[in-house]
């Protein structure tokens, strides 16, 4: 087939290779990569390949090159010189996933740096700067001098990824989103890898996700992403570990913007739930480890408070007032409990989608979010409850949003006469 003039390959000769099984050569990769970010490869045609890398699969070394092309399409950080070791957390999205709250600020009081470059929500999962931005003032659009100079004073920035960071994939991604080619784990993994990679982390520790509020919602699945990421991280230099952990409840009481804000406001303070606590210190200690102060003990900075510093310092660096009052909702409607027994279960999907459709989340990237709707989870599982106990509360700002919001979650918590034996959290871990 033509090549276009000064092109060195067709692309339609490249779907070709991969629509009949075969291996992409390194030069085809980073080609249709570039090709596709300056625009000489169509929509159409990365759509066709795209769909035949799903169907297909991309070899362990295909997917390494693919990843390399998309961290070359833009620029690469240099954190060397920050001061201290650097170290990620990735969460691959789920409800009630506020741990970037408090995990980022905690990280940098036991002596890391972390650089942690977030999104914004799309669909059942909520977006960490959406949060965030619920604190009057914050600012999540930093310049890449800002985000340097926030390092190494705080020590610790969230911040969104500037245009220049791994553009092919920014492109790709949203092409994914509306051809059904999101759910391949090579595309996923090199996706999330590449980004990380640009960003200039030293270490980066995976929070994969299972479950019926997960992204993925086997379990095997989950695993094998987590396995390729981990192997994609450590081939490219980025000391790389991955737990998975279990999303078929929501993390903690709150699912929402400002009321996720408060929550993790209340892990930083000593309290807060349970299992938020237990996640956010197991990624801590993970995160310590790769960057080589593994003798940190991090719960001791949450209760000595140097958490809670942190973190007030990580928000007045980007604008925020840490101590400004949260939004709160205008309207409020509860689900009651028809019967005495015990929670058995709180189904995070339909609690995601529930608080989606109140206005804590967006169906298309330009939509607004609501700062101050979702749902609260009065019980979770292993709690005793009479009938007539309020065991969710749905939180709007507009209460044409709450019916349709009732008619998902109804069902959502199920009661029964004991709760069966639960698995653990944190499921596995994969280095
Ligand atoms: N998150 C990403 O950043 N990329 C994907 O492909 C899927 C989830």
């Amino acid at each position: 087939m033509s090549r276009r003039s000064g092109e060195p390959f067709a692309a339609v000769d490249v779907i070709r290779v991969k629509r009949d099984g075969n291996v992409l050569s390194d030069q085809q990769i980073d080609w249709v990569v570039d090709a596709y970010t300056r625009g000489a490869v169509a929509d159409e045609q990365m759509a066709a390949l795209a769909m035949a890398i799903l169907l297909r699969g991309m070899t362990p070394g295909e997917t390494a090159r693919w990843t390399r092309a998309m961290v070359a399409s833009g620029t690469r950080l240099d954190l060397s010189d920050i001061g201290r070791p650097t170290v990620d957390k990735h969460s691959t999205g789920g409800v009630g996933d506020k741990i970037t709250l408090p995990l980022t600020p905690l990280v940098a009081a036991c002596g890391a740096g972390v650089p942690q470059l977030s999104g914004r929500g799309l669909g059942h999962t909520g977006g960490t700067l959406d949060k965030l931005e619920t604190i009057p003032g914050f600012r999540a659009g930093l310049s890449g001098a800002e985000f340097a100079s926030q390092l190494r004073s705080v020590g610790a920035v969230i911040c969104a990824a500037g245009d220049d960071l791994a553009p092919a994939d920014r492109k790709l991604y949203a092409l994914r989103d509306v051809t059904a080619t999101v759910e391949s784990i090579p595309l996923i993994a090199s996706s999330i890898i590449s980004k990380k990679i640009a960003e200039g982390t030293s270490a980066l520790v995976l929070d994969v996700k299972f479950g019926s509020g997960a992204f993925l919602r086997q379990f095997a699945d989950a695993r094998d992403l987590a396995s390729v990421m981990v192997e994609l991280g450590t081939a490219h230099g980025v000391a790389t570990v991955a737990l998975l952990t279990d999303m078929n409840t929501p993390l903690g009481h709150a699912v929402g913007n400002s009321i996720e804000v408060t929550e993790s406001i209340e892990v930083l303070a000593g309290g807060g739930p349970a299992d938020v606590v237990a996640l956010t210190l197991a990624l801590a200690r993970q995160m310590l480890d790769l960057a080589g102060l593994g003798d940190v003990d991090p719960a001791d900075a949450l209760r000595d408070g140097r958490a809670m510093d942190r973190w007030r310092a990580l928000v007045r660096g980007q604008g925020g007032d840490p101590a400004a009052p949260l939004p709160v909702a205008a309207e409020t409607e509860v689900v009651r409990a028809d019967r005495d027994g015990v929670v058995t279960a709180v189904d995070a999907y339909r609690v995601g989608v529930a608080a989606w459709q109140l206005g804590a989340g967006r169906a298309r990237k330009e939509d607004p979010v609501s700062a101050a709707a979702g749902v609260r989870l009065r019980r979770r599982p292993g709690d005793p409850v009479r009938a007539g106990d309020v065991l969710l509360e749905l939180l709007a700002d507009d209460a044409a949003r709450i019916p349709a919001a009732q008619e998902t979650i109804r069902g959502a918590a199920t009661i029964g006469d004991s709760l069966q034996e639960t698995l653990p959290l944190v499921r596995e871990r994969i280095a």
